[in-house]
């Protein structure tokens, strides 16, 4: 049960349905500040290269799991990176192993360490047979790449022309939309079928793409899918606080060096973890719905994913929260969502 008091908010403890946790220096700077926050976390596959087999998969866990603190209990849930190549018997295995809990689809060249992915759905349709056969959801990257599409139209592009063909050969077949931008995609997963779901990230509830602009271009506000109107944004802010089910909570912290935002051609991502619920928090206290938060977080997504609910708990104190500028280790300087601001809620701690 969640208690909110005036100035505390306690309630199950959390998972992160969707992170990128990276690799090297970042993993080592970045996967702590996930397992502060979240018992459980889906752990992207887009490094380079990309997660495509199950020992690379066990391997990566086992890095992701050497940078956390031993006393902390974090459990990294791995994905497949699919590929037009990729063998549907390497998946299974490797989700019988209890090593892959699902497998992203990144349209190829849709977004950061994407070029190996799948030119074209119909290529791996034999391994979404197998999938669905087996329960394993299929996470998606929902973005069209052609390049006559204009790139705010490309998720509601993607869900006519890619998702719900695919879904018409795979009724069965368990989807998450990721990181949804837009009213067409909130409305798509309301209506389909029990087996899709949707995650939602912090950002995406609280800015639109006005943001990149203000005053000159900002390249902390670019992320992919990219930000869309403010009609899209109060679209998913319904959809998050409104209790439905198939809404849960993805971060897609996608953290990337300072000198790889602010350049000539910046990275699209945007460092959501070390505020993650504290701007959920904001968000849900903004629509007053803090008494939503504990199923968006907690709840909505073992529950689609089959898996038990965590047992502890975490507590956020209504504290002023000022976000530092950057999160640095060495050489390695990341800017976080929110830097400079101060928050409202102060993340106090998990059990
Ligand atoms: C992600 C990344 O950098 O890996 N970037 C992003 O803007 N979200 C990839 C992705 O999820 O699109
Ligand atoms: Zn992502």
């Amino acid at each position: 049960m969640s208690t909110a008091a005036a100035d505390r908010l306690t309630f199950r403890s959390p998972d992160d349905w969707h992170v990128h946790l990276r690799d090297g220096d970042t993993l080592a700077l970045v996967a702590g500040q996930t397992a502060r926050q979240f018992s459980r976390a889906i752990v992207m596959p887009n490094l380079a290269p990309p997660v495509t087999t199950v020992a690379m998969a066990r391997a990566y866990r086992e890095r992701i799991l050497a940078s956390i603190p031993a006393e902390r209990a974090f459990t990294p849930l791995m994905t497949a990176y699919l590929t037009d190549h990729i063998d549907a018997g390497e998946v299974a295995r490797g989700h019988a192993e209890g090593v892959f809990t699902a497998c992203k689809l990144y349209p190829a060249g849709a977004t950061t360490n994407a070029a190996a992915g799948v030119t074209n759905v119909r290529h791996i349709d034999g391994v979404l047979e197998r999938m669905q056969a087996i329960g394993m959801p299929l996470l998606v990257h929902g973005e069209v790449v052609d390049g006559d599409i204009d790139v705010f139209d490309r998720e509601a592009v993607f869900i006519e022309r890619i998702l719900a063909p695919m879904l018409q050969r795979f009724p069965e077949l368990k989807v998450v939309l990721e990181h949804i931008t837009t009213r067409e995609a909130v409305d798509f997963v309301r209506e389909a079928g029990a087996g899709v779901a949707a995650t939602i990230t912090a950002h995406h509830l609280v800015f639109n793409r006005n943001a990149m602009f203000m005053g000159g271009i900002r390249p902390h506000f670019y992320c992919l899918p990219v930000a869309k109107r403010e009609h899209h944004r109060r679209a998913l802010r319904a959809a998050a606080t409104s209790g439905n089910p198939k809404f849960f909570l993805g971060t897609d912290s996608a953290p990337h060096a300072l000198a790889d935002k602010e350049s000539a051609c910046g990275c699209a991502g945007i460092f959501s973890a070390p505020v993650a619920l504290e701007s959920y928090a904001a968000t849900f206290e903004e629509e007053q719905a803090l008494d939503r938060l504990e199923g968006f977080a907690s709840v909505f997504g073992p529950r689609f994913y089959g898996l038990p609910l965590n047992e502890g708990t975490v507590t956020l104190i209504r504290r002023p929260n000022v976000v530092p500028e950057v999160v640095a280790s060495g050489s390695l300087r990341i800017r976080p969502f929110h830097a400079g601001e101060t928050l409202a809620w102060t993340f106090e701690e998990r059990d």
